[in-house]
């Protein structure tokens, strides 16, 4: 695992961004894995500003994200599918039907093997972008999903529905299931970055980074990928 640490969260979403828009120039069709949640905004902001100003082209690139609430259809302003078109896709260039964000409505076990073979049929993922939950799931990959996990329907524990409480009006209405990517999905991404920044997310990063292989740390199993890359803030890193 690479791990970069940056002074302050400004330089760290610049550097995530940096290494996304090169991808992109690198090779104009890549896929590009994404995430949603507090920690990649910025970074999608860095990206909205270099393709105002640069002019990155994103027509040819493709998008999956890890994740979408199961029950929340992409209107709804706390869906991921929303959230992505907030933040990134209505910014960019890109064809908005090369954006798949998996549906958490309709026949779902369906949906999770079409997301699985439109990935494939897409040539697999370049670049794959992680947050990580205070507990250490990657996408909604809770502590003890398998580690051969493919897409699937996965019911979120109770910390997380917690944590995400703050997107919504009250705690009842985070959805308690979520579509995700599985953690098998993510480990076949040829690369991988994962940022986090915040001293919340200390003792997960050295759980994930320095401690064994566990079910129990979904990251963890990042330490078997052979293309991993951690941006990290100081209090993040102080840990390790
Ligand atoms: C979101 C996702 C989650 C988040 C994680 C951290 O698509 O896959 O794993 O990355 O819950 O969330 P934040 O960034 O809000 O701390």
């Amino acid at each position: 695992m690479q791990v970069q640490i940056f002074q302050n969260k400004e330089a760290l979403h610049r550097a995530v961004a940096e290494r996304i828009i090169a991808e992109v120039k690198q090779n104009p069709q890549s896929v590009l894995g994404l995430s949603t949640g507090s920690s990649p905004i910025d970074t999608y902001a860095n990206l909205v500003r270099d393709h105002q100003t640069q002019g990155t082209d994103y027509s040819r690139v493709r998008t999956f994200n890890l994740d979408e609430y199961v029950g929340l259809p992409g209107s709804h302003p706390q869906s991921y599918r929303y959230f992505m078109n907030e933040h990134l896709f209505h910014h960019l260039n890109i064809p908005m039907e090369n954006t798949y964000v998996p549906s958490g409505i309709g026949d779902l076990e369906k949906e999770c093997e079409a997301y699985e073979n439109e990935i494939k049929r897409q040539g697999g993922i370049d670049l794959q972008l992680l947050g990580i939950g205070t507990n250490g799931h990657i996408g909604f990959n809770e502590p003890g999903t398998p580690l051969d996990s493919r897409t699937h329907v996965t019911r979120l524990l109770q910390e997380t529905i917690t944590a995400n409480a703050r997107f919504f009006s009250t705690v009842e209405e985070v959805p308690t299931e979520a579509v995700t990517m599985g953690i098998q999905t993510i480990m076949e991404a040829r690369q991988i970055v994962l940022l986090a920044y915040g001293s919340k997310k200390a003792a997960t990063i050295r759980d994930a980074v320095r401690r064994p292989v566990t079910e129990n740390v979904p990251a963890s199993v990042l330490q078997h990928h052979p293309d991993v890359a951690l941006y990290l803030d100081e209090e993040a890193a102080a840990l390790l």
